[in-house]
């Protein structure tokens, strides 16, 4: 190629989210200048951040072309989106392209499988490698986290037929709410934190130590279990538990979750279903009116015995049991404005003079990219796919 033919600017596209209720969008206005200053065209799906308020005329002030669908993945090098594509667009991927996302491959690595099929370079921000501090501008699973642990406060206190804080008027006085938090990774202690600020009396309880610490520094009371001492995993996650080790926490738990006015559990293994933290029997203990928040609800099971995703039961003794879905969509901007910021420092991370410079040597890009040149080629998904 002679030195002064210009090489057309790579193009990152913005989908409009395709996931029932999705309110989120993978970039926000603010993002755009800075991708075009490092040489990318970005494109915006129209509608794309409709949801999270953010108006096409926004996004075309700040430097990119609104499109259609099919101009977009006709256009597209690289696709940005926050959660994987469903079946209709992972239909119209091509070779050549590449999609950024949280793709979730180690819960799902037949789309890796599908991916690499196609010829298209997945990259998924939940592969991070969370510990590197250079890479945790780029952190999606914790931002998103940050989100959700705020609203499943704020979901809680809405159920919650008293008052959060202590009140004194006229009328009576009000006692605070005793809220326990189960799990005190990023969620749980944003839930803390903002349970706090509401006025509720707050207490937390995780399986890693370290975690007491971190409990304590937010005003609440740390719950010490004689039952379970250390279980803390690799990475700075939680291992699981043994069967034992399960029966004795849950038996424990009971008794504290009975003198609770209001449990939020966030509880998460990596690569296992969620741990049942609060039993049948624990649910039966509470008072009527009790309310209990499963942020680890899934079509696996979740952390608290009954609780179904996306649903809010009502026991027959009237305790409310919320199974909180995708948190982070109901507070649509707030989760926008930091996965944006996440995914914009990643992509930044893989351009190279306007160019994705994939290079799987540099340790961010061993754990986000999953699929590359019709291969799997992230070890971890590609384990997953042998077994
Ligand atoms: P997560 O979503 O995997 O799990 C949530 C919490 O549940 C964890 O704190 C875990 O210990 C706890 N848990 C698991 N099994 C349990 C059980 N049986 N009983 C009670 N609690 C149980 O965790 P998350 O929020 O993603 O964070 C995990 C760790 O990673 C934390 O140590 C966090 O501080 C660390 N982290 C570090 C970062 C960094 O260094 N930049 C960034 C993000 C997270």
């Amino acid at each position: 190629m002679p030195c002064d033919e210009k090489v057309a600017p790579m193009k990152a596209a913005v989908v409009k989210e395709s996931a029932p209720g999705e309110r989120r969008v993978a970039l926000v206005p603010e993002a755009i200048p800075k991708l075009r200053d490092a040489g990318l065209e970005v494109l915006v799906e129209t509608g794309a951040g409709d949801g999270a308020w953010f108006p096409a005329s926004a996004y075309a002030d700040a430097g990119a072309t609104i499109v259609s669908q099919d101009e977009l993945y006709a256009d597209a090098d690289v696709i940005l989106t926050v959660t994987r594509p469903d079946a209709a667009q992972l239909a119209r991927l091509r070779a050549g392209q590449a999609v950024i996302g949280m793709l979730a491959p180690l819960i799902d690595p037949g789309l890796a499988r599908e991916l690499a099929s196609r010829g298209v370079t997945a990259i998924s921000l939940d592969g991070l490698p969370r510990t590197l501090s250079r890479a945790q501008g780029m952190d999606a699973l914790t931002s998103q986290a940050n989100v959700a642990g705020y609203k499943a406060a704020l979901v809680a206190a809405e159920a919650y037929g008293r008052f959060f804080p202590l009140l004194i008027t006229a009328a009576g006085t009000a006692r605070p709410a005793k809220l326990l938090v189960l799990g005190t990774g990023v969620a749980g202690l944003q839930a803390i934190g903002t349970a706090r600020r509401l006025g509720a009396q707050v207490s937390g309880y995780d399986v890693r130590p370290a975690s007491k610490g971190e409990v304590e520094s937010l005003g609440a009371a740390f719950l010490e279990l004689t039952s379970v001492a250390n279980a803390a995993g690799e990475g700075g996650y939680a291992r699981e538990l043994t069967a034992e080790e399960r029966d004795a926490q849950q038996a424990e738990l009971a008794g504290h979750i009975a003198r609770h006015d209001v449990v939020i559990t966030t509880a998460q293994v990596p690569g296992r279903k969620p741990p049942l933290l609060v039993t049948d029997d624990a649910v039966k203990q509470m008072a009527a009116g009790s309310v209990i928040v499963d942020m680890g609800a899934s079509a696996l099971g979740g952390n608290v015995a009954g609780s179904r995703p996306g649903e809010t039961v009502v026991t027959g003794h009237g305790v409310t049991i919320i199974g909180a879905q995708n948190l982070p969509s109901t507070v649509p901007t707030a989760a926008s404005n930091a996965y944006s910021r996440n995914i914009s420092a990643l992509l930044l991370h893989l351009t190279k003079d306007g160019a994705l410079a994939i290079d799987t040597g540099d340790e961010i890009q061993a754990g986000v990219v999953i699929t590359r040149d019709g291969e799997v080629v992230n070890p971890a998904v590609a384990k997953l796919l042998d077994q």
